[in-house]
Order: C-alpha cells, then structure tokens, then sequence
C-alpha cells in the first residue's frame, strides 16, 4: 500500500514536472505585419481584396533567448471558448487580428493559437492570451509610431533603416524591437514586412528583442508600399 502511494507520488510529481518545462518561455514575441507586404507576391492572399493601411497581428509567439523552439503542447483552440467571447471575437480581434488570406479569421487564430499560443497557457489561457495580444496591438501602434516620428513615415515612399528603427524604438521606451523585410528578387528593393517587439513573459513590460532575425531588414532604403 505504502509501496503504491510512493510511486503514485512519484508519477505525479513527474507529470507537474513535465506540465511546467512545456510552458517555459523566456518572452513574447508580438509580431505585427504589413497587409500589402505580407500580400506582395504571395498567392494564398484573397486577389483584389481591399487591405487596411494599418499594421495587424501576425501572432504573438512564446519564445526562447537561446532560439529553442519546442512544439506546443497544450490545450488545444476551441471555438467554443472563443464564441462564448463574442465580443473579443466581432469586435476586437476582427481588426486587431484579420486574415488576408483564404482562410477564415477563425481558423487563422485557431492555426496560430495550436502552433504558439498554447505555450504559454500556464500564464494566459486561451481567452487571457487573445485579449492580451488585442490590448498590447492597441496600445502599441505600429502604424501611428512611424507616422508621428520625425521623418513622418507614411506608405507609399521608401525610407532609411534607421529613421523606421528610430520611430519604433521611440514608441517602446527606447527598447530595441526587430524590423523585417521581404526582398522583392525582381528589382532587388527591400519592403517593410513586419515589425517584432518584444514583452516579459506576462505581456506586460516591453523589454529588448535580443535575438536577431534571418528576415531582418538590410540597413538602406526601406520601402514602405501604400
Ligand atoms: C524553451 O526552452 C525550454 C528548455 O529550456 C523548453 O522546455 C521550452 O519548450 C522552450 N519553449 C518554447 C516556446 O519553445
Ligand atoms: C493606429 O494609428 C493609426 C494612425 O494614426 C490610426 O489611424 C488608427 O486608428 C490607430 N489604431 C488604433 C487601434 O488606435
């Protein structure tokens, strides 16, 4: 009897102990993108659909300084959960977090909450993690950050690496974010994609992207497309 209790234990702890290691996350990414350069030359985009001039979100990502990067496991999305927030799904998430291509809001937020979300439900389950993503995308405007910089960085020019850096480093407290580019191989021009910054793992402090990006944009000229 004894003998049995002690194993018990012991699976048990065992299980918590696993339970914990798969929620461990050193930040969050939030990724926020560009609508006409997310659509530049990319095929799942609904043709000839009319995209917002305003950066939204590509996912917020659970993730480790050292780059280690674990398959989620978790509970999985429910729709059910996310209906029962009606609010957070027609009126928040909608325009905070809309998809550009054939698949349905739903099934994007369901696809990103499986692969990145569910690593972080010991601290923000499923409704927590969307609601969080929604007020950091409101509080952090990208779009309104790189229009009230000193250089007025509005789509439809191309600007400097560091004016772009600069503006966005000025809306976050002086904290370094990540900018990333998509190449355009025609014309060998690099367009603003999407911009990266960086949160402790509660979602509530910004704090240094310390980790680089292959995607990164080249220091030059950065078009900004309208
Ligand atoms: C972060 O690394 C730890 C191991 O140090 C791992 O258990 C965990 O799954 C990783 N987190 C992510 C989001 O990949
Ligand atoms: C973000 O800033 C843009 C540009 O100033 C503005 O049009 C938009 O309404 C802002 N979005 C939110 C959610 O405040």
């Amino acid at each position: 009897m004894a003998f049995l209790a002690v194993r018990t234990l012991i699976v048990l702890m065992l299980i918590s102990t696993f339970a914990k290691a798969a929620n461990k996350y050193d930040y969050l990414q939030l990724v926020q993108q560009w609508p006409k350069t997310f659509c530049h030359n990319n095929r799942a985009c609904i043709q000839g659909a009319v995209l917002p001039e305003l950066f939204s979100i590509h996912g917020m990502w659970p993730s480790n300084f050292s780059g280690q990067n674990d398959a989620c496991v978790g509970t999985r999305f429910s729709m059910r959960e996310m209906r029962r927030h009606n609010h957070l799904e027609t009126q928040l998430l909608s325009s905070s977090w809309p998809s550009y291509t054939g698949l349905s809001n739903l099934h994007f937020w369901e696809y990103e909450y499986n692969k990145h979300g569910t690593c972080s439900e010991n601290n923000l389950k499923q409704t927590d993690y969307f609601t969080r993503a929604d007020a950091l995308w409101r509080r952090y405007n990208v779009t309104n950050m790189l229009l009230t910089s000193r250089h007025q960085i509005s789509p439809g020019s191309s600007y400097r690496y560091a004016d772009i850096l600069y503006a966005i480093r000025q809306g976050i407290g002086g904290y370094t974010p990540l900018i990333l580019c998509k190449q355009d191989p025609a014309n060998n021009i690099w367009i603003l994609h999407e911009v990266i910054i960086c949160f402790n793992p509660l979602g509530n402090n910004v704090i240094a992207c310390r980790r680089r990006s292959r995607y990164s944009c080249n220091s030059g000229l950065i078009d900004y497309p309208k």
